[in-house]
């Protein structure tokens, strides 16, 4: 990512270069991801912590060279977020295992862990050179229903993963302007405390 880009977070303290790098698009380049980078964003996904190393996650694939599989999954999300997801190279349902496979009680982290794992695919995907925008705007039922997910399993989220296109400074596509707001944050005098409501610095 070329230095000055608008999405490159302005941090106040080094982080790894994909976390700097990393951001959510509205305009995707709509052409394929290379087989070979989506495995490793799936591989990165693959390697995340969980708890009890349970990996209460499924992803449902969808590439965009596979027009009914990707129109499908399309049709899950949204409808705002349809109108740019429909660019992107690849689309993920995720779906969430709620109870650990050894005993059947309730795995408290299994949202959590579908977060870890997204947080991965999405580093690992920036430092590629692609950009993964993650999606709670879905419709759960449909999710269920289109690829009939059992009990005691719930779809979550939907990501996109795509080229992020080349904005010019000065478009005026909505969508576009979109990609030129730089990304903010709290600062952390904001988020980590010693106490509640009281700074750690
Ligand atoms: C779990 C999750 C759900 C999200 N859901 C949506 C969504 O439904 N639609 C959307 O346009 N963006 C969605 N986003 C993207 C966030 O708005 C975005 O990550 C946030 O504004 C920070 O921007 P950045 O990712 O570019 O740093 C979601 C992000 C996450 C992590």
């Amino acid at each position: 990512m070329d230095a000055h880009h608008p999405k490159r977070a302005q941090t106040d303290h080094p982080v790894l270069p994909a976390i700097a790098e990393r951001f959510s698009p509205y305009l995707y380049d709509p052409r394929p991801v290379e087989r070979e980078k989506l495995l490793s964003c799936l591989e990165a996904a693959r390697w995340a912590p969980s708890s009890y190393n349970e990996q209460p996650w499924t992803f449902i694939l969808a590439e965009r060279t596979d027009a009914a599989a990707f129109a499908r999954a399309l049709d899950c999300l949204v409808e705002p977020n349809q109108a740019w997801a429909k660019n992107a190279g690849v689309l993920i349902l995720t779906v969430t295992s709620r109870l650990f496979k050894k005993n059947g009680k309730p795995n408290a982290a299994c949202e959590h862990d579908i977060g870890l794992a997204a947080g991965n695919m999405a580093l690992q995907a920036a430092s590629l050179g692609l950009q993964a925008h993650q999606m709670i705007g879905i419709v759960p039922a449909k999710v269920r229903a289109t690829y009939r997910i059992p009990d005691g399993h719930d779809p979550l989220t939907a990501i996109a993963i795509g080229y992020a296109a080349e904005v010019p400074a000065d478009s005026t596509d909505p969508l576009g302007q979109r990609d030129l707001v730089p990304r903010g944050r709290k600062p952390l005098t904001e988020t980590v405390v010693s106490s509640w409501g009281v700074s750690a610095w």
